[in-house]
């Protein structure tokens, strides 16, 4: 059996409604055991408040330490300035002793974000994702062209072939995840799961 975390961080709730998406697919593959959990918030609850977060997200928190138990991670996160969340990047800064000895070396690791504008870094914020996965010895897996509507012109959408993403708008354009992005997770989810289980049956790695 194959262990799968998808593991996010949402100020809003767009990331986590795709990390549930991205759980659903995982789920697809037989004998895979899925887990959804978030990284902790570092804005006070005064501040949190304030800016409008959305604060009822029953994920449990992660540890940095229980990461060791999975085969395959599934990383997601809102775009900041073209990069990942200060929260995220906080978590993977306390992974310090997982690199030391190599813990997460020849696991599986895969990255989905959310923008506000169609043009605001999904893509910067995917790859400069992956140098951590890679720092850490990870497989990085994407979102192959095998889901066809990465190409489509028929509607506005996020899509990567580095990993899901969707696009918010602001305004009387704010929107949630589409049915279109929201398809994507999934088959990203199932994607990534289905090569953990392939690893797992093949054996672990030395
Ligand atoms: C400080 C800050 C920086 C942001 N930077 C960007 C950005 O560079 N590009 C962009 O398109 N959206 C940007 N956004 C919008 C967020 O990416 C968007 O709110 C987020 O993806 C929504 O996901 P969530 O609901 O899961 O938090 C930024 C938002 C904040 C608060």
């Amino acid at each position: 059996m194959s262990k799968i975390l998808v593991l996010y961080y949402s100020s809003y709730g767009h990331v986590e409604i795709m990390a549930r998406a991205q759980a659903e697919g995982a789920a697809r593959i037989p004998g895979v055991q899925v887990s959804v959990k978030r990284v902790p918030e570092l804005m006070s609850l005064e501040a949190a408040t304030a800016a409008g977060y959305k604060l009822d997200q029953p994920a449990p928190i992660a540890d940095p330490e229980e990461l060791a138990d999975y085969d395959a991670i599934l990383f997601g996160t809102p775009t900041r300035f073209g990069n990942m969340a200060s929260q995220m990047r906080n978590f993977l800064d306390r992974t310090g002793p997982l690199w030391a000895r190599g813990a997460l070396v020849g696991k599986i690791g895969s990255t989905f974000c959310c923008t506000a504008s169609q043009h605001g870094g999904q893509e910067t914020t995917l790859t400069s994702f992956h140098t951590t996965l890679l720092h850490h010895g990870m497989i990085v897996v994407g979102l192959p062209y095998t889901f066809k509507d990465l190409m489509t012109l028929r509607e506005v959408t996020g899509g990567t072939p580095y990993g899901a993403s969707s696009i918010t708008g602001t305004g009387s354009e704010a929107r949630m995840p589409s049915a279109l992005e929201l398809d994507m997770c999934r088959f990203q989810g199932e994607h990534v799961a289905r090569i953990a289980a392939q690893f797992t049956a093949g054996g672990s790695h030395a």
